[in-house]
Parts: structure tokens; C-alpha cells; sequence
């Protein structure tokens, strides 16, 4: 159900992973969307495929957040209402030895954005933050009061546009909503657009990966954590889920203020939990390379949902850990080439 305030939205990063998926739950749900996205790590295919059997498409825009000219006049032609703000790097080891790349684009690429807006006078925005933002929690599940002390760049560059996002709410009274979230898995159920990040760090394709022979090996870093099972435990969030509660936050802006969500699984899952799960939706052996823990991985960081489900009634419609994994297998089987930037 469209409201009368929101009727045309952009999507910054809508040809990534997560992007694609909200541009098809807009578009399901009767917004009209325009994407802009430079393709540095995401495919045309996936905003063609993410209109696919719909009524609609979404208008597809190829070019940089960073490009400021470009940004207003797209505002403008296409009448925005809102932006939802995918765009961004998103490897937390690449950020540690190529900040600047992260400071640029996460950060000053942010604020282009954010000016455009401004000069549109675009009132709205939803932003793609992340948990990082609090480094070594004090205490899990992870609330939002919890200080934020980022302990990488990509951690920091996304608290620096959390911090100019507030700022610009207070002088230019920009309306926003502030999502943090950790591990983002799963597909889209029908298997027309999913994850494809390269290098891909995340745990569940990167089992993916040894369940279809491709890699040998998944490694766990530390057996010997205080959980359970000995193994960290993470928070990991269906992509449809987050993307529902994207849709309720950019709907409940009001005015000049802002509220900020964590999106979490509350309890979340270990890692020997996460590859048995995927052992169990591909019916294969998964070997497993036992590692001494990492410096700075702490045993345990879920982050709690409690605010977002008060506040703005959003439910987890997958909770489990067993959907999430057989989406993400069923996705990963019929992911084609086209969802490869590696040159043959
Ligand atoms: N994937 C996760 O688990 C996770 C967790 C927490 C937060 N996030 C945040 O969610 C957002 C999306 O993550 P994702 O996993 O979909 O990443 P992704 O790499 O799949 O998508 C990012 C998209 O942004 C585009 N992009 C990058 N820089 C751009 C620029 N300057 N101008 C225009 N487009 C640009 C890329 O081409 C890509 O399509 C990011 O902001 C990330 O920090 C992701």
C-alpha cells in the first residue's frame, strides 16, 4: 500500500545484493523506483531481473552517487520522494588496508548525495548503516543506546555519515530512518537475484562454495569461545526481512527528525550451527579447517530488534536459520554467469 507522501523512490546501490531486493519489494508494493548505481560490484541484470513479472520496472540510472549535477537533475526528473541509500564498499578487511577508498566513497560519497538532496529538496532518507558502527559491544544483544565505537574504517566511515545525517536533520531538516544491521543472507525465494559479492567474505555463500566443490575447506576461527558450541555466534538476517522493515522505516519519516533501528536476529547462530545448516538444505559434506581464533573477533554479537518491533510492528517472517540457507542455495544453484565480474 503506497502512502500519499511516498510515491517515487531511488534506490542508491539497487543493482548490489541487498538494493535489488528492496527494488522488487517497492515495486511489489506500488512505488515507482529509479536506481542509480555505478556497477562497481553490482549487475544491470539485477535490477532487470528484480521487475521481473511485475507491472512495473525500475528506471535504471548508471552513474555515482559522487556525481552531484547528475544526482540533483535525476531528483528532479523523477520527482523524488525519498532515497533509500544502499551505495557502498562494504569489505571490512579492504577498508583497513585502502581506507581512503572507503572514506571516499562510503563517506564523501554520502554527502554528495546528501547535498543533492538538498539542493532537490528531497526530505527523506533511509540509510543502509551497519552494526559495525558499535565495534566491541559492551554487553549483546546490541541495543541502540550502546555507544558507537567503530573498530575499522568501513565501521567509521558509515558512523561519519550517521553523524552528518544528524547534523543535516537539525540544520536543513532532513527526515530519516537509520538502519544497522550485521549479516545480511538469504535470496529473494523466487531465485531471480541474490548475493554475489567478489571477493565474497561472507560465511554462507563462502559454505556455499565448499558444499558444490568449488573450495575445499571452510574455516572456523576459534573453537574454544564461551558459547555453546564453542564457535562465535553472529547475527544473520534474511534479505526479504530487511528489506520489509527498510519499506516501514522510510514510510514512518516524519518532518525533520530521525529515528535509528537495529536490525537483528536477537539470539543468532554459531558457526558450526550456520555450516550445519547448510550441510542439511544441500544434502553435502561440509569440510571444516579448524583455526585458531582472530585477533578482535568477539565470541558473541547479535543485535536486538527490540525497538523496530515496538516502535513500527516489524516481524521476521524467516527466522530461521534453515530458510535462510536453502533461499541462498536455491539462488546460488541458479545464479548464472551473469552474476560474475570475473573476466574469463
Ligand atoms: N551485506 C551485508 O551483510 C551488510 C550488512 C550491513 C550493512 N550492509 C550495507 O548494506 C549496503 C548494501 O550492501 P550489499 O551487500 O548489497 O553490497 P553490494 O556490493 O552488493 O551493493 C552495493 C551496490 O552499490 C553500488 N555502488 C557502490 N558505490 C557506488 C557509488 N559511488 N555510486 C553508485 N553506486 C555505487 C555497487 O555497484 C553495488 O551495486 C551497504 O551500504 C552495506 O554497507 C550490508
Amino acid at each position: 500500500m503506497v502512502s500519499r507522501q511516498i510515491k517515487n523512490v531511488l534506490v542508491t546501490g539497487g543493482a548490489g545484493y541487498i538494493g535489488s531486493h528492496a527494488v522488487r519489494r517497492l515495486l511489489r508494493a506500488g512505488y515507482a523506483v529509479t536506481v542509480l548505481d555505478d556497477l562497481s560490484s553490482g549487475y544491470r541484470i539485477a535490477v532487470e531481473r528484480s521487475s521481473a513479472g511485475l507491472f512495473q520496472h525500475a528506471r535504471f540510472v548508471e552513474g555515482s552517487i559522487s556525481d552531484r549535477a547528475v544526482t540533483v537533475r535525476l531528483l528532479r526528473e523523477s520527482g523524488i520522494d525519498a532515497v533509500m541509500h544502499f551505495a557502498a564498499f562494504i569489505e571490512v578487511g579492504e577498508s583497513v588496508t585502502d581506507p581512503a577508498k572507503y572514506y571516499e566513497n562510503n563517506f564523501a560519497g554520502a554527502l554528495q548525495l546528501m547535498q543533492a538532496m538538498n539542493e532537490a529538496e528531497v526530505k527523506k532518507l533511509v540509510f543502509s548503516s551497519t552494526a559495525a558502527v558499535y565495534g566491541n559491544p559492551l554487553s549483546t544483544p546490541i541495543s541502540e543506546e550502546q555507544p558507537r565505537m567503530p573498530i575499522n574504517p568501513y565501521g567509521r566511515s558509515k558512523l561519519m555519515v550517521e553523524l552528518a545525517i544528524e547534523d543535516f536533520a537539525a540544520a536543513y531538516g532532513l527526515g530519516y530512518a537509520i538502519l544497522r544491521y550485521f549479516n545480511v543472507a538469504g535470496a529473494n525465494p523466487e531465485g531471480l537475484i541474490g548475493e554475489a559479492h567478489e571477493p565474497e567474505s561472507h560465511l554462507i555463500p563462502r559454505i556455499l562454495d565448499v558444499a558444490c566443490g568449488k573450495v575445499d575447506t571452510i574455516g572456523i576461527f576459534g573453537t574454544d569461545y564461551p558459547t555453546p558450541d564453542g564457535t562465535c555466534i553472529r547475527d544473520y538476517i534474511h534479505v526479504e526481512d530487511l528489506v520489509d522493515a527498510h519499506l516501514l522505516a522510510m514510510e514512518a519519516i516524519h518532518g525533520g527528525a530521525g529515528k535509528v533501528f537495529n536490525i537483528g536476529s536477537e539470539s543468532g547462530f554459531s558457526v558450526r550451527e550456520v555450516i550445519e545448516a547448510c550441510a542439511k538444505v544441500t544434502g553435502k559434506s561440509i569440510p571444516v579447517l579448524e583455526k585458531p581464533r582472530r585477533l578482535g573477533d568477539p565470541a558473541i554479537l547479535v543485535a536486538s530488534s527490540a525497538k523496530i518491533r515496538n516502535e513500527l510492528g516489524w516481524q521476521r517472517q524467516r527466522p530461521d536459520l534453515e530458510t535462510i540457507a536453502a533461499d541462498a542455495w536455491a539462488w546460488y544453484q541458479r545464479r548464472s554467469d551473469l552474476f560474475t565480474k570475473r573476466v574469463a
